[in-house]
């Protein structure tokens, strides 16, 4: 986290995440804060930055700050979006090949020397040409991701609240959800994490799959019931996951680490040297312009500018 007042800019030094109280304790005082997607910005810290203009997130997700609470505030909040679509959209691509086609389970055999020779039945994988693609969300990361997927000759579904010409362009079929989870060979998340989609993969949306299908998440952890994934995984109830993201990320839930159906990433969506400049550069733009008094061009909480009235958007 970095903050500024005045001309005077101040970066934590410590690489990790810190708690609600060290957050309280370290925004007094400051006019723009500059947070990462682990900041759990509550209203108690909104309250103790007061007179503070804006907390920059460093990321596309906005579900660590409390919106509703800022824009009361009159605090200005901003996100990053677009910049990591491309790289986000790779990540679910390396996700699904991994897992499908063992790439985790054959680096740990060659790495523990246990390779035994070519064998007929030797790790055996799923197909991913050809096979069905489900997307959940239509947004622009899931828009990436059905790009990619042209050449693997994948019939498309996607499901969310609204249809998507540039989806149905793809060829794309719009579903509910549950039906969604019935087709699909490979069911890849695109949602943003809120009330609405906190455990929208729960234990019986997971039963709805394939015995055959994969679930792949580079969205947000609480988005699944990752208990439940753990049991369908164990079961063998699904062929398998590949997940960057994590219900209570840092953590894991506890027999996720020993699923080796699963393939694990730690939260690399954006992770490439370019899109983590854009990211910062953009959250850098967004104060600049806040202090400056303009409107940032990423602004989530317009309902905060002085003169709006009361916040229109969503809990
Ligand atoms: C985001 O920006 O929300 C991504 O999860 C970062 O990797």
């Amino acid at each position: 986290m970095l903050a500024g007042v005045a001309d005077q800019l101040v970066i934590s030094e410590e690489d990790r995440p810190w708690t609600v109280d060290e957050l309280e304790r370290n925004v007094r005082g400051f006019d723009a804060v500059l947070c990462m997607l682990h900041d759990p910005i509550d209203l108690r810290v909104l309250q103790a930055a007061n007179g503070c203009r804006i907390f920059a997130n460093m990321a596309v997700g906005f579900n660590n700050i409390d919106v509703v609470e800022a824009t009361k505030l009159g605090i200005m909040v901003t996100n990053t979006p677009g910049v990591l679509t491309e790289a986000t959209a790779d990540l679910a691509w390396a996700l699904i090949l991994a897992v499908a086609r063992r790439v985790a389970d054959g680096d740990r055999v060659m790495r523990a020397q246990e390779f035994p020779g070519w064998g007929p039945n030797y790790l055996l994988g799923g197909d991913v040409t050809g096979r069905t693609l489900g997307l959940v969300g239509p947004g622009r990361i899931a828009q990436a991701v059905a790009r990619r997927s042209v050449g693997f000759e994948m019939p498309l579904v996607y499901s969310g609240r609204r249809q998507s010409p540039t989806l149905e362009a793809l060829g794309a079929r719009w579903l509910e959800l549950d039906e969604l989870m019935a087709e699909s060979d490979f069911i890849s998340l695109h949602v943003p994490l809120t009330p609405e989609t906190t455990h929208l993969i729960d234990a019986r949306r997971l039963g709805l799959m394939k015995p055959s299908a994969y679930l792949i998440n580079t969205a947000r952890g609480p988005v699944v019931d990752e208990t439940a994934l753990v049991s369908a995984l164990k079961s063998h109830r699904i062929a398998g996951a590949g997940l960057d993201v994590y219900e209570r990320e840092p953590a894991m839930a506890e027999g996720l680490a020993g699923c080796l159906n699963a393939v694990l990433l730690p939260h690399l969506g954006s992770a490439t040297l370019q899109t983590r400049s854009n990211m910062s550069r953009i959250a850098a733009e967004n104060i600049i312009a806040a202090l400056n008094g303009d409107r940032p061009a990423n602004l989530i909480n317009p309902d905060a500018l002085p003169g709006t009235g009361l916040p229109d958007i969503l809990p």
